[in-house]
């Protein structure tokens, strides 16, 4: 066949099914904007609210009908304009007076690329972008399945985020996953006419966003009348640390059928032609590299960088070495991991466009005299008992295994012996141990704890020695234990024993959650254990 032969062979083709043209129409209410893709995708957006109000995939409506897709529950009224850029690029544009939203679609293909510029928290304190797809034709969740599934309740377990379903316990918070590892999250169904809706984080997705690596945030609900499908930038879901304002993204909701897009699949560097405020191209990055040392091998080891205005994070390889994203230019504090649990820290770390900045990083994690410990120092409660469960089900659900009475006598016990958290009034633990007559002396017994509620925060006692009530943990903003989170500020409490209260001999140690605020079950105060030592 000639060239101009395929040429029509292609374009007969096209026109056997009926491909729409690449472009906007407008009326006076909306902008239809359609891909031109073999897969059609056409979308229509308020040209008085920014709100999507319709998504056609292949000729089918996948949007919930009562209420849009949109920034946090409907940007309300927003000034809305289109454009098409290079003929290629659909670009509508939704400003009010504190935020930026841009809605791209690219001719040929099947996605919605998007950006926020935000130069303030929105009201409702938090900033999410939702997607409403009708549940009746996309109801399942990925990557966690139905445990964010919460069509259909029987009952409330907790606020008005935690049901009952099919006698389990489901919120639309167990379908979250730590930023560093949130990278494709859709809702779809499968069959013979399977279509997936995904939202895709490419690097630098998160780099406006607040909370760190280890964050982590609903991601999608299937709540019966819609299955929502999120982006959240930021929340008060567990809040670490302050909100950052700026450019969020880009980020992108694909619609594919049985296949699930890949991260590297999506690349938005296009945005750069696209003039979209705050904006900056990869040329205009740089990137920080080197090796953190001295972490124990069995760790995961992650370095994060972040000021005011970004943060960023990579994992390292095995042997430590790392290269981080591409950054904006700045000036960076640092924290690395061993695990979640911070061991080195560092400041004034410059990034330059265009340039690699070396930093080299050693754990300052000292040796001890450790007498024994219970858990790693990873800053999670893994291995403990329930924390395998506790990310996606509620403490009450009858999964989980018995909170209270536990022993764990050091030397035989499992760490299933150990709760993966202590609840005020709820549970209590022992520890058993032996020691001989050289290890009688001073000590000193170190509680690591991820998260606390409600001034939770430990109280141990060694033996006959009551150990001091430590002040009340930094108050972390709503709920994270019952809803699948286990990251806080991870204060680590250390009792001081005194000589001659451990004796050779069998000793024992009871820890408890104590709070000045009242228990109300799982509700109540509480926090979360990394690991407990004893070392002198
Ligand atoms: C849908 O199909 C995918 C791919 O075959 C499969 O991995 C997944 O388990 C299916 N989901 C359900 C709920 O059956």
């Amino acid at each position: 066949m000639s060239f101009v032969q395929i040429l029509f062979a292609v374009s007969t083709l096209f026109c056997a099914s009926a491909l729409a043209a690449f472009g906007v129409t407008e009326s006076s209410s909306a902008y239809v904007v359609d891909a031109g893709s073999s897969n059609s995708l056409s979308i229509t957006i308020s040209r008085s609210s920014c709100d999507i109000t319709s998504i056609l995939y292949r000729g089918e409506e996948l949007q919930y009908k009562s209420q849009g897709t949109h920034l946090s529950s409907g940007l309300g009224t927003a000034t809305v304009t289109s454009e098409i850029i290079e003929d290629q690029y659909a670009k509508i544009t939704c400003n009010t007076a504190t935020l930026t939203h841009y809605i791209v679609v690219r001719s040929g293909d099947s996605n919605v690329y998007m950006a926020t510029h935000t130069t303030e928290e929105p009201e409702i304190g938090e900033l999410r972008f939702i997607a409403r797809i009708d549940a009746a034709k996309l109801p399942l969740e990925y990557p966690f399945g139905d445990v964010s599934t919460t069509a259909g309740s029987s009952s409330t377990v907790e606020g008005s985020d935690v049901f009952v379903v099919d006698g389990e316990t489901r919120s639309k918070f167990y379908s979250s996953e730590r930023f560093i590892d949130d990278k494709v999250h859709c809702v779809y169904r499968n069959g013979t006419d399977p279509v997936r809706a995904c939202m895709v984080l490419p690097d630098p997705a998160y780099e406006a966003s607040s909370g760190g690596p280890f964050f982590r945030d609903i991601n999608t609900n299937n709540g019966g009348a819609f299955n929502a499908l999120y982006f959240y930038m930021n929340s008060n879901h567990a809040q670490t640390e302050a909100f950052r304002q700026g450019l969020h993204g880009p980020y992108a909701m694909t619609f594919s059928r049985s296949v699930t897009p890949e991260i590297d699949s999506i690349n938005m560097d296009f945005f750069s032609s696209l003039d979209i405020k705050d904006y900056v191209p990869s040329s205009g990055r740089g990137t920080v590299a080197g090796t953190l040392s001295s972490v124990d091998s069995a760790f995961q080891k992650v370095v994060h960088w972040y000021n005011d205005a970004n943060q960023y994070w990579a994992y390292t390889a095995s042997n430590g070495d790392f290269t981080s994203p591409r950054m904006r230019r700045g000036i960076y504090d640092m924290k690395a991991y061993q695990g979640e649990f911070v061991v080195a820290t560092g400041s004034g770390i410059k990034v330059t466009a265009g340039q690699t900045t070396t930093q080299q990083i050693a754990s300052n994690v000292g040796a001890r005299n450790t007498i024994w410990q219970i858990g790693d120092w990873d800053g999670q409660p893994t291995g403990f008992r329930n924390a395998d469960k506790q990310l996606r089900m509620h403490p009450s659900d009858s999964r989980m295994e018995s909170w209270d009475g536990l022993t764990y006598t050091v030397g035989t016990s499992t760490l299933n012996d150990v709760p993966m958290a202590m609840i005020k009034s709820v549970n209590s633990m022992t520890i058993e141990f032996t020691l001989d007559s050289s290890q009688t002396g001073a000590a000193t017994l170190r509680i690591g704890t991820t998260l606390a509620y409600s001034n939770g925060r430990p109280q141990a006692k060694v033996n006959s020695f009551t150990g001091p009530s430590p002040a009340a943990p930094a108050k972390i903003d709503s709920r994270g234990f019952t809803r699948g989170a286990y990251r806080g500020n991870g204060k680590v409490y250390d009792v001081a024993i005194p000589a001659s209260t451990l004796v050779a001999g069998t000793n024992t140690i009871t820890i408890d959650c104590i709070s000045g605020n009242p228990a109300a079950d799982f509700l109540g105060p509480s926090f979360i254990l990394d690991a407990i030592e004893l070392f002198q």
